[in-house]
This record gives structure tokens, sequence and C-alpha cells, in this order.
């Protein structure tokens, strides 16, 4: 039996070295693997949980097709929508709302982070955004979904579902319940500013993460101006431990280099950051450099992008009204 992979990327801008190595870096691998069937969606009904322009919005999408390919996904080999084409999601996502538990979603540190103080003011779609997630899932019978650390307490929210619906509707086996594919290392890739904050797309200062659209002297100069401590480099990870923005930029350094922490620490031990910046800037414009040539290459393409998303949308389509169907029979409609 083939695996069945899926995973989403919201269409928010400033796709990000976080987003590349603790997600579509692996979507690019599980896609050249035969055995695996993959759907990787544009989730922009996620994105309007908070206020988007709808003219940005739509390059976004684009940009985000743009990046999937230009990073190694192959559009013949795997599937490339946009949530919204695809309306068994938001349907799905209604009845999965009826299953899921307000004690369960209000556990959601996601929520509490974005929310911020005033929880009063956030839209409902953020409190309700893990069921939607959870609906993206289960249509497509997925088993595997690769995401970042961040997305871990969602993924198990989802199982949660799945298995309620199940049982509720004793219907063994019907939604697939879901492993997560969150990598052992790297998975969680922090701003370059502060040791302590995820690399995040919304952070104000555009000096805290790399984007994937970066040219070479953007990079250069961030990289340069990346926090770090006034200690060489140490010989062990269990030093690095207590010092998160060196264990960060060794982290990134080790991911894009395909090495573990403790073979690159070798290679520097007792140096101290500018030269490993050098290497590390280097290794970033020879990694991140052709793609983001390629993602600015393909947006000049709007046609192509979008038939892409055409395409990908017409086969998700056929799997997801199917599975609509099922549930329609199942829930008594
Ligand atoms: P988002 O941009 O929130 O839709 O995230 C897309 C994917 O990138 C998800 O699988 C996230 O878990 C992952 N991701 C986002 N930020 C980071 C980060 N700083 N480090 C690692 N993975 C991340
Ligand atoms: N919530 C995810 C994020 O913000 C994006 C997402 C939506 C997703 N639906 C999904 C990820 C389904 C994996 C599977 O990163």
């Amino acid at each position: 039996m083939k695996k069945k992979i899926f995973s989403g990327v919201q269409p928010t801008g400033n796709l990000h070295l976080g987003n590349y190595l603790g997600a579509i870096k692996n979507f690019v691998t599980l896609n050249n693997d035969d055995e695996n069937d993959c759907i990787f969606c544009v989730v922009d009904l996620h994105a309007i949980t908070v206020s988007q322009d709808p003219t940005i919005l739509r390059e976004n999408i684009r940009e985000t097709v743009a990046t999937f390919i230009a990073s190694g996904i192959d559009p013949k080999k795997s599937i490339i929508f946009n949530q919204s084409q695809v309306s068994a999601h938001s349907e799905a996502a209604w009845i999965l709302s009826c299953i899921a538990r307000m004690g369960w979603l209000s556990r959601m540190t996601q929520f509490k982070e974005k929310a911020g103080k005033d929880k009063e003011k956030a839209s409902v779609g953020l409190y309700s955004y893990p069921i939607l997630m959870a609906a993206d899932i289960l249509l497509y019978d997925s088993t595997h979904v690769p995401v970042g650390n961040d997305q871990k307490q969602h993924l198990e929210l989802c199982r949660d579902i799945a298995q309620k619906f199940n049982n509720d509707y004793r219907v063994d086996n019907f939604f697939k319940v879901p492993e997560p594919l969150i990598q052992k290392e790297f998975s969680r890739i922090m701003s370059l500013k502060d040791g302590s904050k995820k690399m995040s797309k919304s952070e104000l200062s555009d000096l805290s993460r790399i984007n994937l659209t970066d040219e070479k002297d953007q990079i250069l100069n961030k990289i340069k101006k990346a926090k770090t401590d006034s200690l060489p480099i140490p010989s062990t990870v269990k030093e690095l431990n207590s010092r998160p923005e060196a264990r960060n930029l060794i982290g990134i350094y080790s991911s894009l280099a395909n090495l573990t922490l403790e073979n690159s620490i070798q290679d520097f031990t007792g140096k101290n950051f500018s030269e490993f910046k050098e290497k590390l800037s280097q290794i970033l414009i020879d990694k991140i450099g052709p793609i983001s040539k390629e993602i600015k290459r393909l947006l000049k393409d709007k046609s192509y992008l979008d038939k892409i998303l055409d395409d990908g949308c017409k086969k998700a389509e056929n799997i997801a009204s199917a599975k609509i169907k099922e549930i329609h029979d199942i829930v008594g409609f």
C-alpha cells in the first residue's frame, strides 16, 4: 500500500527558511519517493482567519505554488491545489466541528499565541482553524502528514477528531488516523534575532528571517547581523544547548548540509562566529539562491501557475467529493 501524504502551507507571503527546512524540504523528499502519493495544499481558507488584502492574497497563492515547484516538487507526480476551490473542505470542517469538543480546542497553544492578549477580538475562524486542518487531512485518507514542530498539537487534535467520529458513528477505520512526520532535528527554526522565538512570516523585522526570495546581498547582510554570543563554537552539542542563537545557526547549517549537529560542530570547534558565518552564508546562497531565482522566473508565468492549480483542483475534487458523499451517508443526510 502506498503512503498517502498530505500537507498544507498558508499563502500569507514571506515563505522563509523555517518553512523550507521544517516542511518543504521534506515534501520534496516525499515527492521523489515512488512509494508515496502526495498532495500539497495551498490553504487559502486558513489564511483568511486573519485579515488579508484580496489582491495580495491572490498573488501569495501563486507565490506559494511557485515556491513548491522551485523547491523541487513535481506537479506531474504530486497534486498541488488551493483549498478554497474544493468545497468539501469547508463542508467537512462544519461536520467535524460538531465532533470536536470546546475543551480540546481551548488547549491549542497556537490560538493563544496568535490571538494574543485580546482573545475576544480574535476571529471565530482562528479558534476553529485546527478543525479545518483536520478536514483537509481526513478527506484524503492521508496516512502521513509532514509538518514543522509547531503543528504537532494540531495533528494530535486531528487524530482525536478522527477517532471520535469513527466511534460515535460506529464506522471503524472510516477516517484513517494519520501519523505526523516531524523531523527529529531542525523541525523548529528560530528567529535570527532571538533564539527563543520561532522564525515567522509575521515578525515585523525582516532581519529575523531568510525569505526564500532573498538575494545574495540580503542573505549576506542578514547572516552578518544575526545574533550570536561572544564564545567560540564548542565541541559538544550539550554545550550548545544553553546558547539558543548559536544552536539555531549551527542547526540551519547542518540541515542545509545534510549533516547531524554533532558532525558540523566538529568542523567548527574552537572557531569564532565570523568564520562560521561566512560558511553559513555560502551554503545559504548555494541552496536558497537557485530557489529564489526560480520562484521569480515562475511568477512571471501566471497562466502556468494557474493551470497547475486548475489541474490539481480537479484531481483533489474527485477524491474529496467521493469522501464527502460517504460522510453524508454516515451522518444521515
Ligand atoms: P505556515 O507558513 O504556518 O503555513 O507553515 C507551513 C509549514 O512550515 C508548517 O508545516 C509549519 O510547521 C512549518 N514551519 C513554519 N515556521 C517554521 C519554523 N520556524 N521552523 C520549522 N518549521 C516551520
Ligand atoms: N495549519 C498549518 C500551518 O499553519 C497549515 C495546514 C493547514 C496544514 N491544513 C493542513 C498542514 C493540513 C498539514 C496538513 O502551518
